[in-house]
């Protein structure tokens, strides 16, 4: 098939707005939903430990290395594949179809977060089982989609740059608000105390570790094409290393306050925090409404979700619409093109929990679950190794742009991480949490 040759590539209107940009990607639903139901599956403090340690020696390294990658090599993330790997280019197949199976499950969960900020404005509660047996859910899983792409026909300057600018400070002023609320709250110490006990079993469990780095990653949006292609959008002269330090700070920072809040609020109200998946939507909403002014914080809280998951969800559309467009020329039909591809893995995830796929589970779980823990959960980390090791090890430029981008003290460091110790590590872990 014919390649149409890329036309001038966009640029960030401001430095901040990339800034801001980065940290829409990674704060998501990855903070508020998936962070707090992982740390309760897999033992508070323990897991937080772990998942620290997974943001400074995984996380950092590989936003620095894929942001460095993408600004250096200013393309679509094939072209950039293409750039570094020549006839191996094909790689690049492996981040974008993650993303592309990511955001499929992602907008789901956004539009159970649409559904609730919705029918919670006048103080009512709908339980998660009775919502998800009409088709006000997936209708709102389908108004996200519709969002979505409406977003990323546009180009970056119109569409991507001011979500994320109109979005941010709806959702950063909900959550400071919601955070000052939840200080008030009986179950807050217990919230503190649960997620600073550890235990040493669970710190050294190769399960709980491979599952940190999984979660770092995804929170940071790292290793899946998406940093690269906003780092592509970079000027020559931008300044990735603060940036990137601001973007792991405020996503790690995010993570720790909602969970706080989530945690608090379970412990206020004796909601068990292992209860997964949907624990943000099931017990979550019925505890706010007996908060004073419940009706008031728990549409905001989903507000906080929905406009968290909305500057994520546009980070994975451009994304796949950058990539898309190589071969069919526009956005508009490249946009086409993602919504025919989501749709076939949206419809399952979309109808998980419903009455009508009842008896679609895979391995005995529901559709939408298998997505996030089986193939997410198992193959993020290996597609970061797949990406990272392209850049370290494909691309001749990677250390002399490093060079270019670190203070020299973190040059070797981070190189050496990225090259060798990142990918080893989780090629054994995986192989070691396979065996236990
Ligand atoms: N980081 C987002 C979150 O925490 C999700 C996300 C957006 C993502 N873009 C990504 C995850 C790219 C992996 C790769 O919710």
């Amino acid at each position: 098939m014919k390649i149409i040759p890329s036309p001038p590539r966009a640029t960030w209107s401001r430095h901040w707005v990339f800034i801001l940009a980065c940290i829409g990607s990674a704060v998501g639903l990855g903070n508020i939903w998936r962070f707090p139901y992982i740390t309760g599956l897999h033992g508070g403090g323990s897991f937080l430990v772990l998942y620290l340690a997974a943001v400074l020696f995984v996380g950092i390294p590989a936003l620095l290395v894929e942001l460095t990658a993408g600004k250096a090599l200013r393309a679509e993330a094939v072209n950039a594949f293409r750039k570094m790997l020549r006839d191996k280019w094909w790689v690049s197949a492996l981040p974008l179809a993650l993303c592309l199976l990511i955001l499929s499950y992602y907008l789901v969960i956004m539009g159970w977060t649409l559904f609730y900020a919705f029918f919670s404005l006048g103080g009512n509660h709908i339980p998660f089982s009775e919502a998800a047996s009409g088709w006000a859910l997936p209708l709102a899983g389908i108004a996200c989609l519709a969002l979505v792409e409406l977003v990323s026909r546009m180009d970056i300057k119109d569409g991507l740059e001011k979500v994320n600018i109109y979005l941010f400070p709806i959702f950063f002023g909900s959550l400071v608000f919601i955070l000052l609320h939840s200080l008030t709250l009986p179950g807050f110490s217990e919230a503190v105390s649960y997620l600073t006990t550890i235990n040493m079993g669970e710190v050294t469990s190769p399960l709980n570790i491979i599952n940190a780095i999984t979660q770092a990653v995804f929170s940071l949006s790292v290793g899946m094409a998406v940093m690269l292609t906003y780092g592509s959008y970079l000027g020559k002269k931008a300044d990735v290393f603060h940036s990137s330090l601001a973007i792991a700070v405020s996503d790690a920072a995010i993570a720790i306050t909602g969970a706080l809040v989530i945690f608090t609020i379970s412990f206020t109200f004796s909601i068990p925090v292992s209860s997964g998946p949907q624990l943000a939507f099931e017990s979550l909403p019925l505890a706010f409404l007996s908060l004073e002014y419940g009706e008031f914080l728990m549409p905001l809280f989903f507000i906080l979700l929905l406009s968290a998951a909305i500057t994520s969800a546009v980070s994975l559309s451009e994304t796949l619409v950058d990539n898309l467009k190589i071969k069919t020329g526009s956005r508009r039909t490249a946009s086409g093109a993602m919504l025919l591809l989501l749709l076939v893995f949206f419809i399952p995830s979309a109808l998980s929990y419903s009455p009508l796929a009842a008896d679609f589970t895979l391995n005995g779980i529901p559709f939408l679950e298998f997505m996030d823990a089986e193939i997410v959960g198992r193959l993020a980390p290996l597609v970061v190794v797949a990406t990272i090791v392209s850049i370290t090890w494909g691309w001749n430029g990677c250390r002399r742009e490093l060079r270019k981008a670190l203070p020299g003290f973190l040059v070797s460091p981070v190189y050496l991480m990225a090259k060798y110790i990142v990918p080893v590590a989780i090629l054994t872990l995986q192989v070691l949490g396979f065996f236990s």
